[in-house]
């Protein structure tokens, strides 16, 4: 499952559905767990990450965020929407601007080049995309972009840094994606932990 953001509430989500999850409540830097009273494993994983090792086959079942699939999701199911870790994928720059002003190339910065892509080729916008690791916000803000596409949980980052959403792009929550030999050779462990927590979301 992914580390940070998702973990706290997942943490909830399966100490609720009966797996004793509490060694995650006080875990240090440690990764791998056992939950005590069911044979299952959790491994702790950034989110690109958990989409690897579940495509992989090494984890059978992730916990990431619709970002993250959107961005680099490929081949695995998607079965279950968690309802949390909601936020939404926007379009972003400073406020007091018009993004489609003038004729000139648009250059957006983002986490997301894919999203990105796939949104303007879908409204036939043709823009530049540079890839940035983080803290995206800053690249309007120092020139280097027109605007930023980025998820946008409380709103608080772009308003402490002078930015505005210009358009909603989608909606996000925390999903769990199950392998494709999985969901069929371990059918029953499967179907037993969706079924277990879907009672709870
Ligand atoms: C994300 C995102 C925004 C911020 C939005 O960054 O890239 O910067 O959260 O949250 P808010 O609307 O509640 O302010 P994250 O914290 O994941 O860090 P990063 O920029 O280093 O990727």
């Amino acid at each position: 499952m992914t580390k940070g953001r998702l973990e706290e509430k997942s943490v909830e989500l399966f100490n609720k559905s009966g797996y004793d999850a509490n060694e995650l409540l006080d875990k240090g830097r440690k990764l791998l767990f056992k939950i005590k009273n069911a044979d299952i494993e959790i491994v702790l994983a950034k989110a690109a990450d958990v989409i690897t090792y579940v495509e992989h086959g090494v984890c059978d079942i992730g916990i990431v965020g619709k970002d993250t699939i959107m961005e680099c999701g490929k081949s695995f199911y998607e079965v279950l929407d968690l309802n949390f870790g909601k936020c939404r994928f926007a379009l972003a720059g400073l406020k007091n601007k018009n993004f489609y002003e003038g004729y000139s190339q648009k250059v957006i910065a983002t986490k997301y080049p894919n999203v990105t892509k796939r949104y303007f080729n879908e409204k036939g916008v043709d823009v530049e995309i540079v890839k940035i690791d983080g803290s995206v916000e800053l690249a309007p803000i120092l020139g280097l972009a027109d605007g930023i596409v980025d998820i946008v949980e409380t709103g608080s980052t772009l308003k402490e840094n002078g930015l505005v959403i210009y358009e909603e792009i989608a909606q996000i929550s925390a999903r769990v994606i199950v392998n494709k030999a999985s969901i069929k050779l371990k059918k029953i462990e499967v179907d037993d932990f969706i079924g277990r927590i879907s009672r709870f979301i």
